[in-house]
């Protein structure tokens, strides 16, 4: 699979491709790449935004300039088929989006920053506009990182063996329900005790357990 970011702070995800899952995936195959706007755009001086026609506070990002970022990424290879703005207006990303994503071979994320957006990038040049929650970050890289994220720990070979993504938090496995608890040693911590049916040795008490507080916990 291939990710790229479109962005004005490439840096900032210095640190998250060194997460070692992300190594991981890029190790087996998957790319992840990131395009600094400032470095296509048409503009002179780098510039890359513009005061809001109808007035108020705040710079928009250029639709010219995301149009040069995205031409001069694609001239070669072809657009993805995804491209998602990252708006705090999108569609709610979820673990459903998540594995749609991860399907895809090839994924592009528009990161926007001061007052958003010119609205022709939505109507025009994404496929999606996508919120990772309903609250506003200063810029779509958060967004970018989250979303890269969660799709790419689906990736096959990401997590170690011992993080299995098949049943967890919104799975398939466990009906979209949020994932049971989890206990380790020791078994008492103060008075606070593991619950018994973990010790128990009983894998299907265990598994009618875990079950139970899962759908308990979709049910809050
Ligand atoms: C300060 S925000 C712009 C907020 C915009 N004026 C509004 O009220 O919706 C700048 C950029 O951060 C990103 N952003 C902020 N909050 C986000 C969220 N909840 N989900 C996804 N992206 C977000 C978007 O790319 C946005 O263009």
């Amino acid at each position: 699979m291939r990710i790229d970011v479109f962005t004005l702070f490439p840096e900032w995800f210095d640190w998250f491709r060194s997460q070692r899952h992300v190594r991981n995936a890029v190790e087996l195959g998957s790319e992840l790449r990131f395009f600094d706007y400032r470095e296509t755009t048409p503009l002179s001086g780098r510039q890359v935004d513009d005061a809001p026609y109808g007035g108020g506070a705040g710079m928009v990002l250029r639709v010219d300039v995301v149009d040069a970022a995205l031409r001069s990424a694609y001239e070669r290879s072809g657009a993805p088929a995804r491209v998602l703005l990252l708006a705090p207006s999108g569609r709610q990303f979820d673990e459903v989006l998540a594995g749609e994503l991860a399907r895809e071979p090839h994924v592009a994320l528009l990161c926007g920053r001061y007052e958003g957006v010119d609205e022709r990038v939505r109507e025009h040049l994404a496929t999606d506009a996508v919120s990772i929650g309903p609250y506003v970050l200063s810029g779509g890289e958060l967004a970018a990182m989250v979303i890269a994220d969660a799709v790419v720990r689906k990736l096959p070979g990401a997590l170690g063996h011992a993080e299995s993504p098949v049943e967890e938090s919104f799975s398939e496995a466990l009906g979209g329900a949020p994932e049971y608890p989890h206990y380790t040693r020791p078994a008492t911590y103060r008075d606070w005790d593991v619950p018994e049916v973990l010790l128990s040795g009983d894998h299907e008490r265990v598994r009618q357990w875990r079950l139970e507080r899962s759908r308990e916990r979709a049910d809050r």
